[in-house]
């Protein structure tokens, strides 16, 4: 293995410190920069001192002939985040974020979920068609010192899911705190596709937060500071690569913060799948956006940079001082590597949709301003008790989703179902938003219209903006499938 310090050296060999261009950096450089800001603000955090950790992956407790078990175990813990003392975090099983765990289609997953915290607590896998008993309803509680088993029957297409907390007003704080966890759904069709593997596809789970002083996750509901950006729980990191293709799995799960990721060099992208897996084709841009709860599946070829150069992943959208929140992890290509994966022209087919049996409108909107701002879902808060869709099983619905408000942004996501785009402002939806979502960013004033079939579970299930804290004002309501 080539160390890090070889690895320099084949820099200034093959004349690397030429390529200081437009946000790529010598890794020599980056280094012997002295790092000024830390000292002007305490708060700050040095960036690119640790490296990336990969979500621990979490292995079944038990496999039987009709699927695989895990045990998994809520409880608070001590993550080190920042370089004092140690962040108390809520976790899935110690782990912070949580583990990721690996599903094929067809094979069901069954988890028993321990709540050892002191809150209650109910599990939400986001993106899966799941029996009503297993979506984590906000009213379907795991109450402190208690069990509760969850059934996954994977009966769905490949797709990166993940899950977080849902319990009914306390999901925005307890998913902040820690708790959400990767989940990748995998099929044959995906597997037949000489994509990256291995190594070299790497869950990135992207967020904010805010510390206190003491170094302790500071929660305040719909804090606008929280403009300390963490890849993998770890703030600001690098991640060496080698240089050959990576496949990147991203997920957003910030409580409110829109990303609009890019490298800072402005090199391509290549997103090859979403929320509901694979686009049909692979698309080159040179930005990915990602509202809250959204994933984008993005291939990167770092063989375009020489062994010894580094590149910044930069986020170029949202509130907060450009110094924070305008770099989120770096890339160090130290090594090269062979390179058998290829991005297919084609990446899969998806069915032709249905003509619509119904048609639907959502309108979401808050208040903006005042001491305890309202939200609504058709002028309505949420309640558990009451069904806001009625929706007929087996049929296919056209939704028609507006944002309200003047300024600010929402975002709308669908239990059970992944659902087609169909138009956003009155337009075509750009590729990256062509294939399966679940969750979808509305601008202010935007209006989108998308279509879902309903044809797997009935029961209740809910619908709402995933910006954590517009669900917890009422932003979120119930759909019965029946
Ligand atoms: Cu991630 Cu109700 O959802
Ligand atoms: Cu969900
Ligand atoms: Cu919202």
């Amino acid at each position: 293995m080539i160390t890090r310090r070889s690895a320099l050296s084949v820099t200034l060999a093959a004349g690397g410190a030429a390529l200081t261009g437009a946000g790529l950096t010598p890794l020599l450089a980056a280094r012997a920069r002295p790092t000024t800001r830390a000292a002007a603000k305490a708060q700050t955090v040095e960036k690119f001192r640790r490296p990336m950790p990969l979500l621990p992956e979490k292995r079944p407790a038990g496999r039987t002939g009709k699927a695989d078990v895990y045990v998994m175990t809520m409880k608070p813990a001590r993550a080190q985040i920042l370089p004092g003392p140690p962040t108390d975090v809520l976790t899935y099983d110690g782990h912070f974020p949580g583990p990721l765990i690996r599903a094929r289609a067809h094979r069901p997953v069954i988890i028993r979920q321990r709540n050892r915290l002191t809150v209650p607590t109910a599990v939400h896998l986001h993106g899966a068609a799941v029996p009503p008993g297993s979506d984590g309803d906000p009213m379907d509680v795991i109450e402190p010192g208690t069990d509760r088993v969850y059934h996954y029957p994977n009966r769905q297409p490949h797709a990166p899911l993940w899950f977080h907390d849902h319990a009914h007003h306390l999901e925005a704080e307890n998913t902040y705190r820690g708790l959400s966890g990767s989940y990748l759904l995998t099929d044959a069709t995906e597997r037949a596709l000489p994509l990256p593997r291995g190594a070299y596809e790497v869950v990135i789970a992207l967020r904010d937060a805010r510390f206190d002083a003491g170094g302790q996750l500071a929660y305040a509901m719909g804090d606008r500071a929280r403009n300390t950006l963490l890849a993998n729980g770890v703030p600001y990191p690098y991640f060496q690569v080698a240089a050959r293709k990576y496949r990147l799995r991203l997920l957003n799960a910030s409580n409110q913060r829109r990303f609009e990721l890019r490298l800072a060099d402005g090199s391509p992208l290549t997103q090859i799948g979403s929320d509901g897996g694979l686009l049909t084709a692979p698309h080159t841009t040179d930005r990915i956006a990602l509202s809250a709860g959204e994933r984008a599946d993005v291939v990167v070829d770092f063989s375009r940079y020489p062994v010894g150069t580094s590149v910044v992943l930069k986020n170029t959208t949202g509130t907060g001082p450009a110094e924070e929140i305008g770099e989120i992890l770096r890339f160090d290509v130290v090594r090269t590597a062979h390179d058998p994966s290829r991005i297919p022209a084609r990446l899969r087919t998806l069915p032709p949709l249905p003509r619509p049996d119904t048609q639907r409108t959502v309108v979401l909107r808050m208040d903006e301003g005042g001491e305890h701002p309202g939200a609504y879902i058709d002028e309505k808060e949420y309640d558990p008790q009451r069904v806001d869709a009625r929706i007929k099983f087996n049929t296919s619905e056209l939704w028609t989703v507006t944002n309200a408000n003047a300024r600010a942004e929402h975002n709308f996501h669908l239990h059970l179902v992944q659902f087609r785009v169909l138009e956003r402002a009155g337009r075509p939806p750009e590729p990256g938003e062509s294939g399966l979502k679940d969750t979808i960013h509305l601008a202010p004033g935007e209006t989108v219209r998308l279509q879902a079939v309903f044809d797997n579970y009935r029961g209740r299930y809910l619908y709402h903006c995933h910006m954590f804290e517009h669900g917890v004002r009422g932003m979120m309501a119930t759909m019965h499938i029946q």
